[in-house]
């Protein structure tokens, strides 16, 4: 008999588990001084929208992500590798908040990570 695989994004609570995470993360990325400013004029509700089917397709959940291409949307924002570090780390605290195996924190983490160059438009 096999064991059925069972995904990082099954691991994380499917889409529930996740939209809890981006709620939280997000909770704590807009009650942060050095990046609350870039999302004064956002429209959170679909930021949020867009981010739980990113996570969710990056993740290994059913979704795939049919927002904005990502280096467009953050182009011209100012956002450095240094706001990218502040905002992964807030990432990183949120996963260990859940309770998640650090393999399983380890690897989301990696997975967002994956995109800085896009976000901040800077070579690593
Ligand atoms: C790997 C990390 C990140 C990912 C995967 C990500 C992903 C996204 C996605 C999917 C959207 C929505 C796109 C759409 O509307 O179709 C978005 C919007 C946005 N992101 Fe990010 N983001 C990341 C990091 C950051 C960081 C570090 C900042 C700022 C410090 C930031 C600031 C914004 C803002 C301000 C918007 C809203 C744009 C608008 O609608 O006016 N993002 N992001």
């Amino acid at each position: 008999m096999t064991t059925p695989m069972v995904t990082l994004y099954e691991r994380i609570g499917g889409e529930a588990g996740v939209a809890a995470l981006l709620d939280q993360f997000y909770a704590r990325v807009l009650d942060d001084p050095e990046l609350a400013g870039f999302f004064q004029d956002a429209s959170l509700d679909k930021l949020l929208r867009m981010q739980k089917e990113f996570f969710g397709a990056a993740l290994g959940g059913p979704q795939s992500y049919g927002g904005l291409d990502l280096s467009w949307v953050h182009s011209g924002r100012g956002i450095t590798a240094h706001h990218f570090n502040v905002y992964a780390q807030h990432l990183l605290a949120t996963l260990e908040s859940l309770g998640l195996a650090a393999d399983d924190v380890r690897e989301t983490v990696h997975r967002i990570s994956v995109h800085k160059n896009d976000i901040t438009g800077e070579a690593y």
